[in-house]
């Protein structure tokens, strides 16, 4: 499934354009099938409907854990950094993961839970997290797993909007020198859901809780006492694996759907190709610190967001390798966290975001100088375009200019990298995310759905053919992923990017087209955050824009209406901020607040954007045709009272 040399990869490529189904029912039969697929595939982009590896039966977790039993069993497939540096690292082999796992599953099992049932898991980055999504897997239970900093009332739209029954939790979570009491967070959700019949609690940081009666459980309790074996539920290729909630152009965040075959088949042969992970060396014997020659990969992502599904959970499970799950933040003792990291326990391949990487080298060289960082192979970088600056200053201090950079292009709806350099195997180029990977066929189009042909050419990305981890649905209302995805360009899936490509056909993403933006690798809808604003009894309209920001790539930057407030501006931006962290949570948080009188917009009431992005750009100079504004004058108004 590895490919190794350039001419290889462009050989693969042309495999899977000339046949398809070819290409990747050869890649999947590597996997352990009960049943095998009858037909590879089945699609159209117009309903849209995507189907792989149809009739295919398995179950993911047979795949990523029993497969590699019990020839792997006392090898490592996590280590678990926890927050503080003074606690203990936990091991976790191949052989504790299916038994933490299975006896999960019972539990699962013994409290109602079958196969197409939705859990919610609101968890901080500990094992049980892993364990808790792979429970669900090997029962059939479809996992939505929330970001445990979302606020009560995000994680109570989600969990409605997908009738969970049941939610899996701990009693607090440490990030950095916080203690956040998780428990009393999704107490406050469940105010208003209906479904939710059980909460299964993880006593992790023995924060004080309340329990309800008849609702709650103490997860070590139960857990403990259930069998370590669990026979995994026999899932069809298009069952549904999971749910996972993102934020789009318009209105309330939606659950993207992941189905079982394609997602296990693409999530795996990725993390293969593009870390270039030698497995067969990755053996961590049981209570053993890594040594030079064996690999360990490292993603700082939280299994709150895709990047932690797919390349903590389950790329690297399903290709048997080493990984580090850790549970605090870059910045905690001390900006050198990662890097100590990385030596303590010689990681091989460090896969991060480009907003901590700013945020580190902003901290200065003195927390990198005291650490080595030669067990360092690969680097990798994921969720917002990098600028050149960081490339180098990440490819020099941290790779010493001997290890590939790849820069990897995905989206939650995507489920895994589609462009990619191949680590050590095809050309990186800083801020180039490069080449599609085997079985990707992107193009650029205009305004118009045109395609843009040829190369040094600059349009909206799109993909005009399935992959098997592509979306399959919204949850609960297909429509909107047709309009969402499917109608902008019909016939084509439409990412909401730009991107450029070069001389070399090499892609660059040039960062969204749509009202979508991304905050320190977030993805938050504009809408949402305005929604959130306007819940401020006295703003009566707002209007939120990105713009850049040298830490998180893009800031929050926000025109509010409030025209008869008799509170002093300072304490209503503090009132603000507190709604949007209550209704959404801190991620969303605006920094820049500007109170205006007015908003621009066109006489048949549209607000120009385009207008408000320059000024919070601070680029003024060129506004553009105001002519067709209802009242031209508050443009004026608002470049005054630029931030
Ligand atoms: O704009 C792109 C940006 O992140 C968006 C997807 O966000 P999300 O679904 O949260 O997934 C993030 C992790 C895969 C994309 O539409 N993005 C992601 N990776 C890159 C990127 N932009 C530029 N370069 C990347 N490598």
């Amino acid at each position: 499934m590895q490919i190794t040399s350039l001419e290889q990869y462009h050989n693969e490529y042309q495999k899977s354009l000339e046949n398809p189904e070819a290409f990747w029912g050869d890649i999947a039969k590597q996997f352990t099938w009960k049943q095998k697929w009858t037909k590879t595939l089945e699609w159209n982009f117009e309903e849209p409907k995507v189907k792989w590896f149809i009739d295919g039966k398995f179950n993911i977790t047979e795949n990523a854990i029993d497969r590699h039993l019990p020839a792997k069993a006392n090898k490592t497939a996590f280590i678990w950094e926890p927050n503080s540096v003074d606690a203990e690292h936990r091991i976790i082999t191949y052989q504790n993961l299916h038994d933490e796992v299975c006896k999960l599953a019972n539990t699962l099992k013994s409290l109602g839970i079958k196969k197409g049932d939705r859990v919610c898991i609101y968890m901080p980055m500990i094992p049980e997290a892993v364990f808790a999504m792979l429970a669900c897997a090997r029962i059939g239970a479809v996992h939505s797993v929330v970001f445990a900093g979302f606020s009560a009332s995000a994680l109570s739209g989600r969990i409605q909007d997908s009738d969970c029954k049941i939610v899996l939790t701990t009693d607090g979570a440490y990030r950095g020198v916080k203690d956040i009491p998780i428990k009393a967070v999704v107490d406050e959700a469940l105010e208003v859901c209906l479904s939710v019949k059980n909460v299964l609690v993880y006593k992790h940081t023995n924060t004080p809780i309340t329990l309800q009666d008849g609702r709650d459980l103490i997860w070590q309790d139960v857990v403990s006492k259930a069998a370590n074996t669990c026979e995994p539920e026999l899932m069809d290729s298009e069952d549904v694996l999971f749910i996972l909630y993102t934020s789009g152009s318009t209105g309330k965040p939606k659950g993207v759907v992941h189905t079982c075959g394609g997602y296990m088949v693409y999530t795996c042969y990725t993390f293969q190709n593009v870390f270039q992970m030698d497995s067969s060396v990755s053996s961590l014997p049981e209570g053993e610190m890594p040594k030079a020659e064996r690999e360990l990969f490292w993603c700082t992502a939280d299994v709150g967001w895709i990047t932690g599904h797919s390349y903590i959970a389950y790329g690297p499970l399903l290709a048997g390798a080493s990984a580090v799950l850790f549970e605090g933040v870059p910045t905690f003792p001390d900006a050198g966290r990662f890097w100590r990291v990385i030596d303590k326990y010689k990681v091989t391949h460090f896969y991060t975001a480009p907003t901590a990487i700013r945020a580190l080298e902003a901290a200065g060289l003195d927390f990198v100088k005291p650490y080595k960082l030669d067990s360092l192979k690969v680097l990798g970088s994921v969720g917002e375009p990098i600028n050149e600056e960081a490339w180098h200053w990440y490819n020099k201090n941290i790779g010493k200019e001997k290890c590939p950079i790849v820069d990897t292009w995905w989206q939650t709806e995507t489920g895994g990298i589609l462009i990619s350099a191949l680590a050590g195997v095809t050309p990186t180029k800083p801020s180039f995310a490069t080449l599609p990977m085997p079985g990707i066929q992107p193009l650029l189009v205009d305004e118009k759905g045109n395609e843009i042909l040829g190369n040094n050419v600059e349009g909206n990305l799109c993909i005009k053919f399935p992959w098997p981890s592509m979306i399959r649905t919204t949850y609960g209302d297909h429509d909107r992923c047709k309009k969402e995805y499917f109608s902008t360009y019909p016939g084509l899936y439409f990412t909401g990017d730009g991107c450029r490509r070069d001389e070399n056909g090499f892609y660059r993403i040039t960062g969204r087209v749509d009202d979508v933006m991304n905050i320190s690798g977030h993805r938050i809808g504009t809408a949402e955050v305005e929604s959130a604003i306007n819940a401020h009894a006295d703003v009566v309209e707002s209007a939120v824009v990105g713009y850049p920001h040298d830490i998180k790539g893009q800031g929050i930057y926000a025109y509010v209406i409030v025209p008869s407030t008799t509170k002093d501006h300072e304490t209503l931006k503090k009132e603000i901020i507190a709604e949007v962290n209550k209704i959404i949570g801190p991620i969303a948080k605006p920094d820049k607040i500007q109170i205006v009188s007015g908003l621009p917009k066109t006489r048949s009431g549209k607000i120009m954007r385009r207008i408000l992005r320059k000024v919070a750009e601070g680029d003024v100079s060129n506004l553009g045709d105001t002519s067709t504004l209802l009242d031209p004058t508050v443009v004026d108004e608002i470049v005054k009272g630029k931030l």
